[in-house]
């Protein structure tokens, strides 16, 4: 890949040229307007402009280090002679937005998308790491084929609590558990509150946002180690800058991320996936990545490749350590050198190397972290695809999230219509629910929700909790957080909303499953099933305007990555007239 030493590009040709170049009545608009920002000509003229697409918000405090972050890659940008703008764009608050952020990935992925296409920039930093702000940057910035660079927010430092480390999200669920079977007090409770979440930064755990940024690391797209670094690390400081400096690389060297991305690139980010037990969540957003790239990915590679991949990274919710202990002990460099006769070592990065160079010479400094291939958590099948007549289009479990005797199980399902239908029946006497019962939640999935929220991790009734109860088979059409765990089957395709066949189970009914075999069966014979398909009716949709309406007309379902119809690789779309 080109370096600023061998420019490809000529200055009078890139893009923010056709801006501010010519000698016309908009190009004096746009440089005048420059200069109202107090710019000199000389500041810009003939330099990549940057874009730092900053998704800041005092709502997302995942991203609180971001107005920092964003000067330190302005640094670079200066000093390897380009002009940096930076961009808000709307962020993803994992913690803050309802009904769910997934509903907005596909509204900022169009929003990057536009507002890279709209304005004079020649390529861009996107700074992102809670959970959907990274598949919402990359996809959009895929979209548009501009030079990119993903500056990942790093993770938070470990929670502390009475002498225990406490991860994001698995501690949540573990010790609210607790709390519901009566075994942690209000103090002990709050002093929890206090200690969990210390600083800046992502969930420390391999949730969501650790898992996306690992792969867009892999996939080529962030700079080698990136995406390990706490938060609060200096070197988190450093990377930054290194970013600014490394884009405007990738402007001279018309590094696209066309020239980037490929099948091979996309097995190296499911292998490394898998090799992470990362979020299942992965599995749509890489999906819909991939999709964005023209390169048809389907669930079942996410299958066939974990076959042959072991888990090595013993993080939490599968393991037991957390982020920053990944990082000590060589971060993801290490773990892919782990495994690097896995992977497609000559995909071609942002880096300008190969991901074989950018990984070499990489060591794990602790092996009880990044284990052994010969001592992996589990030898193989991080993520397995399960069908059958409940799920003809596939499900997806995290087999090392369950409890092993659940692997085969046969129950009768308990069905909830919807989550409120679950949250106020769940705990009623009158439920009739054993630990071997099923529990079945409707219409959770991108439609049904909609948005398909990150309720697949049911709640297992208070009754049961109390009798020490702690994993049950569970199923719906939602996702789960990756910090989640229990056998929880997910992403049931097509969804119960638009009359898929988890929409005619009912109380009682028998379900089995058996992991290994990839097998999800409702026993009900198929006329008895043709004669509830014919009764029933979808439910009333819930928005009737606005964007809730756009997005229930146009998503697709989770095997398909729920991007937007319209938002699919296509023709491609002309750039902006300028008169
Ligand atoms: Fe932001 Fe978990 S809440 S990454």
């Amino acid at each position: 890949m080109p370096s600023a030493a061998d420019h490809r590009i000529p200055p009078d040709q890139l893009r923010s040229h056709r801006w501010f170049g010519p000698d016309d009545l908009r190009a004096f608009g746009h440089r005048s307007r420059a200069k109202q920002m107090g710019y000199d000509t000389c500041e810009y003229e003939g330099k990549p402009v940057i874009g730092i697409l900053n998704t800041w918000s005092d709502l997302n405090t995942c991203h609180t280090h971001f107005r920092q972050r964003a000067e330190e890659v302005k640094r670079g940008v200066w000093q390897a002679g380009g002009f940096p703008v930076e961009i808000p764009v709307m962020t993803l608050s994992e913690t803050y937005m309802k009904p769910t952020s997934m509903l907005y990935r596909n509204l900022v992925a169009l929003e990057v998308e536009e507002t890279l296409r709209c304005h004079p920039i020649d390529g861009a930093v996107l700074m992102g790491g809670c959970d959907k702000t990274v598949p919402a940057l990359l996809m959009g910035a895929i979209s548009m084929d501009l030079p990119v660079i993903f500056m990942p927010a790093g993770p938070m430092l470990k929670g502390h609590w009475r002498g225990e480390t406490l991860g994001s999200g698995s501690d949540v669920w573990k010790y609210w558990a607790e709390r519901c079977a009566g075994n942690l007090g209000c103090d002990a409770w709050n002093e929890l509150e206090d200690g969990i979440a210390r600083s800046p930064g992502t969930c420390m755990t391999m949730g969501t946002a650790s898992t996306m940024c690992a792969l867009a690391e892999t996939l080529g797209l962030s700079l080698p180690g990136a995406s390990s670094i706490p938060a609060v690390h200096s070197a988190h400081q450093r990377m930054a800058s290194a970013c600014g400096r490394r884009i405007v690389d990738l402007v001279w060297g018309d590094a696209k991320p066309s020239t980037l991305l490929s099948s091979e690139s996309v097995d190296n980010a499911i292998i490394a996936d898998m090799a992470l037990s990362g979020s299942t969540n992965a599995i749509i957003h890489l999906i819909a990545i991939a999709r964005r790239a023209g390169i048809d990915l389907t669930i079942d590679r996410f299958d066939e490749l974990s076959q042959g991949t072991p888990v090595i990274a013993n993080l939490r919710p599968a393991g037991e350590f957390l982020m920053e202990d990944f990082y000590d002990a060589g971060g993801l460099r290490s773990l892919l050198a782990s495994i690097g006769d896995l992977l497609h070592l000559d995909c071609l990065t942002v880096s300008g190397k190969t991901l074989g160079e950018n990984i070499a010479g990489a060591e794990v400094f602790n092996p009880e972290v990044i284990l052994p291939r010969e001592k992996p958590l589990v030898e193989s099948g991080g993520t397995f695809v399960l069908r059958g007549n409940l799920a003809p289009d596939g499900c997806v479990i995290k087999p090392a999230a369950a409890d092993p005797k659940l692997r085969k199980h046969r129950g009768p399902a308990v069905v909830f219509a919807d989550y409120n239908d679950m949250n106020a029946r769940l705990d009623a006497e009158s439920l009739e629910i054993t630990e071997d019962s099923v529990i079945v939640l409707q219409n959770a999935g991108p439609v049904g929700a909609p948005g398909m929220p990150e309720w697949g991790m049911l709640p297992i009734p208070k009754r049961l909790l109390e009798k020490g109860v702690r994993d049950m088979v569970r199923i719906s059409d939602a996702r789960m957080s990756g910090t989640s765990y229990g056998t929880c089957i997910l992403h049931i395709s097509p969804e119960s909303a638009i009359g898929g066949p988890l929409a005619f189970v009912r109380d009682g009914d028998l379900i089995e499953l058996d992991i290994d075999a990839r097998r999800i069966h409702l026993d009900v014979n198929d006329e008895e099933l043709a004669r509830r398909r014919k009764e029933w009716s979808p439910p009333q949709p819930r928005y009737r305007r606005g964007y809730g309406k756009l997005f229930c007309e146009e998503i697709t379902q989770a095997h398909e990555g729920c991007d937007f119809r319209f938002l699919h690789a296509g023709p491609v779309t002309p750039e902006p007239e300028i008169h």
